[in-house]
């Protein structure tokens, strides 16, 4: 059952399992019954504000608002609107929701959607927020998969290319470890997978990461320049936790290599170089490219082949005749799956939509956004409209303690702790031994201690371990004791 009615749609966490299974069944219903559908948007607007190039993305939830009978405003050439007279987005998207039941949002900072989603007066879609994500992307690529493989559970999913820039990637890979299954990482030279990324992977969707070799896949190196032995480049390997698995530490080295077992599904899902994004140099680099010719082996007989589209040069046509490919269906399947969203999102069966609510990303723990403490992604919006955007983080800890962006995604290092009671400041490894411990109520998060002591706090004296002697090696964590209390 959906509960989107009115919901704006940011991350692929704003769909429950539920909600997804209904866009499916709706999106088959539309593909069996095009017309039932026709005239149930009239009278409802979708506006589509592209601040990035697209194609596929904007024409598509265009055409699905049409094939409703629902009408459409579009602004794809900022430089033809107010933007290029440095209006915000957070006062774009106010008026722009004042004339429309529905705004899908593409742009290039991280956090941009759900800035939007706070300011809007109707719900907001995300199609693409910088390099962070591309949720109805998402949905387009996990009803592919399930059509063509059946199920999604113990599906093998090889995530390939730009996997630090591709916002496809991002929003899939949380997907799929949600739906069981297992999802192996085949980097671009300096393209890994994010840390917060994987993290969040362990953290939130309780899966198990580990390093292996390519094995079969090293196939997608064989074009490499300059003969490069192609199994060097590191794969990471994601796949649903055993409770046993839950105690171990992630990620450190594993010889095993990546491999098919007989009646094991796979799909490989390539994409492009994010060169927008930057950090391309010019010289020879190895880069996951799928041609006939790395697929010569018996071994991948049995797979499917998605790219989110456009291509350049990592998919060769020649692949288009094969019956594995999909790129092309996944393409027109866009325009069912959302019309199933915007059918969903519009309350359109039930009637009018629900009462509209603030957009509140779900987050377990601890929420921290107290001014002073900024994210450290340049390209985050809290750092680009700091007027309207007000940080807010989930504090997490693996090693050290760390502030996850609630925008963005990216984690910022604390470096320093301080109680606002006593004023006084901390180096943050301290935080776990600090008795009683700070209570979450009186924390503050610092990046510097020269920031700490702006803010008036005075450093712990130097003598301070004689009075907490670090004895507490099975005490838990300051964390772990403030979870339990909200703030
Ligand atoms: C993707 C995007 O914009 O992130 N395209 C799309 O929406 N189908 C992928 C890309 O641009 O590489």
């Amino acid at each position: 059952m959906s509960q989107l009615n009115g919901r704006s749609v940011i991350s692929v966490d704003d769909l429950s399992v539920g909600d997804i299974e209904a866009i499916f069944k709706t999106a088959d219903d539309v593909r069996a019954h095009p017309g039932a559908y026709f005239g149930k948007a009239a009278g409802k607007i979708a506006a589509t504000l592209f601040y990035e190039p697209s194609t596929r993305t904007r024409l598509s939830f265009e055409a699905a608002m049409q094939r409703m009978g629902g009408g459409v405003i579009s602004t794809w050439d900022v430089s033809a609107s107010s933007v290029a007279k440095g209006e915000s987005l957070a006062d774009t998207i106010r008026v722009i929701g004042s004339y429309s039941d529905v705004v899908v949002l593409r742009h290039p900072w991280e956090g941009a959607a759900k800035l939007a989603a706070e300011y809007a007066p109707v719900p907001v879609i995300n199609a693409g927020d910088g390099k962070r994500e591309h949720p109805t992307q998402t949905l387009c690529d996990l009803y592919t998969l399930r059509e063509y493989h059946h199920t999604l559970k113990g599906l093998k999913v090889a995530l390939c290319g730009d996997l630090l820039n591709g916002r496809t990637i991002h929003s899939l890979a949380f997907a799929l470890a949600r739906s069981g299954a297992n999802v192996i990482f085949v980097p671009g030279d300096g393209k890994e997978i994010p840390d917060y990324v994987l993290r969040r992977l362990e953290r939130d969707y309780h899966t198990h990461v580990q390093r292996e070799q390519l094995g079969i896949l090293s196939a997608l190196f064989s074009d490499a320049p300059m003969g490069e032995e192609p199994a060097t480049v590191d794969a990471i390997y994601v796949t649903p936790s055993e409770p046993h698995q839950l105690a171990m530490s992630s990620i450190e080295g594993t010889t095993v290599e990546f491999h098919l077992g007989s009646g094991e599904a796979l799909s490989i899902y390539v994409t492009r170089r994010q060169k927008e994004r930057g950090g391309y140099a010019s010289g020879p680099e190895r880069y996951p490219t799928l041609t006939t010719r790395s697929l010569e082996t018996g071994r991948f007989r049995d797979i499917s082949i998605l790219h989110p589209l456009p291509r350049v040069d990592e998919l060769s046509p020649e692949m288009d005749k094969d019956p594995r490919s999909l790129y092309f269906r996944q393409a027109a399947l866009g325009v069912p799956i959302r019309m199933a969203l915007l059918w969903h999102i519009l309350g359109l069966e039930k009637g009018p939509p629900a009462q509209r609510e603030p957009y509140l990303p779900k987050v377990e723990g601890m929420r921290y956004s107290l001014p002073g403490f900024d994210c450290s992604n340049e390209t985050c919006i809290t750092n680009q409209e700091r007027l309207f955007a007000h940080p807010q983080f989930q504090v997490v800890k693996d090693l050290a303690y760390k502030l996850r962006c609630l925008y963005c995604d990216l984690e910022t290092a604390a470096t320093h702790v301080g109680n606002s009671q006593s004023h006084i400041y901390y180096s943050i490894e301290l935080l776990d031994r600090i008795l009683p411990p700070i209570l979450p109520e009186h924390i503050r998060f610092f990046q510097s201690s020269d920031a700490a002591e702006s803010a008036g706090y005075r450093r712990v004296a130097d003598n301070w371990d004689r009075y907490h002697p670090d004895t507490g090696k099975d005490r838990r964590s300051w964390l772990e004791s403030a979870s339990g209390r909200s703030q």
